[in-house]
């Protein structure tokens, strides 16, 4: 990476590949995401250290309630996990976690688990680390919507009290989007706020994401002449 880099102030990432990582092993898939968890805390003060100020991780959608009964179970063993543990860590670490989407559909208990992590870590200054937990972007959009409805008459509406209303109030639009694994869609992730965002698309698996790749992407984002649909030089829109 060189110092004349531009940064991006949001990265999102789309961490896929847990289960093919873990079944090129010859392990259960569950293996594969306790290997994403891990790779959580070092990306995050990867980006902490370049520069970032927002990351955004898909940990669990609103469609992946669909897998299979044993997979969510774990999953949510792993949030679990993460919060008792990662709630002391990042206070270390100066970082401040957010929620983007919602812990309603959890027991009681991780409710208050995850409550807890983010309340201990409100007051860190440097990165916010943003779970995208619970989260599909046409949800998102419909609740803002319904608030919507009863807030305001249809004459108010602006792209502004839309924003005001998805679970990322508050945050700069995302300017990296990065996906592991492959597969080249957005699924359902952060597609309002990504309007603009770069997209980046690596075979590399969530859990063998590394710096090296890191840097590429932002090396890849730097280059990228972001021109938000205006002309510049006469060249395209
Ligand atoms: C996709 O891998 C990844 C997910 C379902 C979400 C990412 C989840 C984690 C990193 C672990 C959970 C983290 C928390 C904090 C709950 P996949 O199973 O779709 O991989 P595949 O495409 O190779 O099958």
């Amino acid at each position: 990476m060189t110092g004349s880099q531009r940064i991006p102030r949001h990265v999102a990432i789309i961490m896929d590949g847990n289960g093919r990582w873990a079944r090129s092993r010859g392990l259960p898939r569950v293996k594969g995401h306790e290997q994403g968890v891990e790779r959580i805390r070092p990306i995050a003060l990867a980006c902490a250290e370049r520069g970032v100020e927002y990351l955004t991780l898909y940990a669990f959608s609103t469609e992946n309630w669909r897998r299979p009964r044993r997979e969510v179970r774990a999953l949510l063993q792993l949030l679990s996990r993460a919060m008792d543990r990662k709630g002391e860590a990042y206070l270390e670490d100066n970082i401040r976690l957010r929620l983007v989407g919602s812990v309603e559909r959890l027991d009681p208990a991780l409710q208050q688990k995850v409550n807890e992590a983010i309340e201990l870590n409100q007051h860190n200054t440097g990165l916010t680390l943003c779970l995208a937990f619970d989260y599909g972007s046409r949800a998102e959009i419909v609740r803002a919507a319904r608030t919507i409805a009863s807030d305001l008459d249809g004459s108010e509406v602006t792209e502004e009290t839309i924003e005001q209303r998805l679970y990322t109030a508050g945050m700069p639009d995302v300017d990296l989007l990065i996906r592991c694994g492959g597969e080249v869609r957005l699924s359902n992730y952060l597609m309002w706020q990504s309007a603009y965002a770069e997209l980046y698309f690596t075979e590399v698996l969530w859990p063998d994401l590394d710096e090296a790749e890191l840097d590429r992407a932002f090396g890849e984002f730097s280059r990228r002449n972001r021109r938000y649909g205006a002309l510049d030089g006469g060249g395209d829109a």
